[in-house]
């Protein structure tokens, strides 16, 4: 069974789908709610995209997107639900987002929680590579595990830490913590 990834533009399925994605990181990140509303924003502004995994007709999760930056994406998250977990469309939908819509990015960033077993094996499965930590404050540190692939070739790991340290340090509410250090 194969998938297509579907940019979603229209409001109100950008809603709909918005509120799906907070309904099950909510519990996780307690202020996903209301990074929610600022995603909504910036996908009407286009710096973020937002893709359906669709099957035959029916949309088996999503794939949250930013590109604030030409050379750098950040896959936010992805999402399959739960009926459709575990057969391969996770997999599938990182696969076709890398070879049809990453365009001329340098580096695709993901991020995932250590304990996240299956986003673990995913994000290996799809060819990133761990590069270091990104925590909210220095008690979170080791929370969430930063990932890349390079899409270019000749392009060292080296910067691909610096690119990271500029995409995930600039809020200043986060730090990036290479592995190297
Ligand atoms: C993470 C997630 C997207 C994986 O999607 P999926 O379609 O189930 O993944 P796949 O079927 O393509 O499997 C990918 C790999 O993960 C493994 N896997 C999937 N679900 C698993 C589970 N529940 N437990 C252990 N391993 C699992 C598969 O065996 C496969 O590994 P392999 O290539 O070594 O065999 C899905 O579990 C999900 O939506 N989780 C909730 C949201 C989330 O945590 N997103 C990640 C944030 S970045």
């Amino acid at each position: 069974m194969s998938i297509t990834l579907t940019e979603v533009t229209l409001s109100d399925q950008v809603e709909q789908s918005l509120s799906r994605l907070a309904e099950r990181f909510r519990n996780v990140y307690p202020f996903y709610d209301e990074w929610c509303k600022e995603v909504y924003l910036d996908i009407q502004n286009g710096s973020r995209s937002l893709y359906d995994i669709q099957l035959a007709n029916d949309a088996i999760g999503l794939l949250l997107i930013n590109k604030s930056k030409k050379s750098i994406i950040k896959i936010n998250t992805i999402y399959v639900y739960p009926p459709y977990q575990h057969m391969g469309f996770g997999s599938q939908a990182i696969n076709i987002f890398l070879d049809k819509f990453a365009g001329n990015a340098e580096f695709i960033f993901i991020q995932c929680k250590e304990e996240n077993i299956a986003a673990n094996k995913l994000i290996k499965a799809t060819g990133f590579v761990f590069i270091g930590f990104l925590h909210h404050t220095i008690e979170q540190a080791r929370d969430n595990l930063i990932f890349v692939k390079i899409k270019k070739e000749n392009v060292s790991l080296d910067s691909a830490i610096a690119a990271a340290n500029q995409v995930y340090s600039l809020s200043g509410r986060k730090k990036f913590l290479p592995t190297k250090l």
